[in-house]
């Protein structure tokens, strides 16, 4: 008679971050475990605010196959990382972390995870489309490889501080002169200064989070644009309720968080689970929060 997989003897991963009790990644990839037959175990990990190097090395060495790492640690996890995914280089942060050996490889996909939420879940394509990108932050940064790989028609990036726009433009730009993907025009602006309308806008400020609205002008909306905020939460963000008022379609996001989980998953097991039935699930429970 064959014994039951215990957390002794299956690989193991953690969500590493401080603080970290709020996170939904182990109900996550519970679910892909059992869905994809994967024998695996999944823990939260808080790491002390100058303890993550340390703790991260401690589960490796204790046999540890993975991590996904959460705030404020990417940027640590990404001078971690000893080998890079092109993607997690130009977002010069690390979401995810696979042990091989003395290799520690890093990966960032919250990028892709964006784009496989809004190509394959809401089923807009990005190809061709005039598509704004607020905010010029690490939430930005990371988003920003995966976005120019969809070729869109031009990517405008505005946020409050100009600067910081002009910037991740210029990152852009050098980024597509290495030839890690063809060339799209991408501009800077303010957020006020703002004059074209958009097929889709993504929301990648933290203004959510203070459940304030990018101060933009409303002409960027038009019927149909897809407004996309990074955040989530049981009622839709203050500049989801902004887009809808001016005729957008809206998209919180859950399903960037469920799609980021899946890339994951797939990196450490080889296996792309399945994510639409969770989707609906966690969309569910938000509901009931609510209620
Ligand atoms: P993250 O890693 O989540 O992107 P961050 O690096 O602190 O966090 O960046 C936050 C982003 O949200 C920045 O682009 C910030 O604009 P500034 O660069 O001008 O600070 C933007 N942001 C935060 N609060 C905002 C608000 N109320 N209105 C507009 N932009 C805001």
């Amino acid at each position: 008679m064959s014994a039951s997989p215990t957390s002794a003897t299956v690989d193991r991963y953690v969500v590493i971050g401080n603080p970290v009790a709020h996170s939904k990644s182990p109900a996550i990839h519970a679910r892909f475990a059992a869905q994809t037959a994967q024998a695996l175990d999944y823990q939260r990990l808080l790491a002390p605010l100058d303890g993550f190097v340390a703790s991260v090395l401690a589960f490796r060495d204790g046999g540890g196959k993975g991590a996904n790492v959460t705030v404020p640690f990417k940027l640590e996890a990404f001078t971690l990382a000893n080998r890079l995914t092109p993607r997690a280089q130009v977002a010069g942060a690390v979401n995810t972390l696979r042990f091989d050996g003395g290799e520690i490889f890093g990966d960032n996909t919250d990028g892709i995870g964006l784009v496989n939420d809004i190509v394959g879940n809401a089923g807009c394509s990005l190809h061709g489309k005039r598509l704004l990108l607020l905010g010029a932050g690490g939430a930005a940064r990371g988003a920003l490889l995966p976005l120019l790989e969809q070729m869109p028609a031009e990517l405008v990036i505005a946020n409050r501080t100009l600067a910081k726009a002009q910037e991740l433009a210029t990152l852009a730009q050098s980024v597509m002169a290495s030839g890690a993907c063809a060339n799209v025009p991408v501009l800077a602006s303010t957020l006020s200064e703002l004059q074209q309308t958009f097929d889709i806008i993504i929301n990648a400020t933290s203004a959510s989070l203070h459940d304030d609205v990018p101060p933009i002008p409303v002409s960027v909306f038009q019927p149909k644009t897809l407004a996309y905020d990074m955040m989530y939460g049981t009622r839709p963000t203050a500049f989801l309720q902004l887009a809808a008022l001016h005729g957008a379609d809206c998209r919180d996001g859950l399903g960037m968080l469920v799609e980021q989980a899946a890339e994951a998953f797939l990196c450490w097991r080889g296996v792309r689970p399945e994510t639409s039935q969770l989707l609906a699930d966690l969309r569910a429970d938000l509901q009931k929060e609510l209620t």
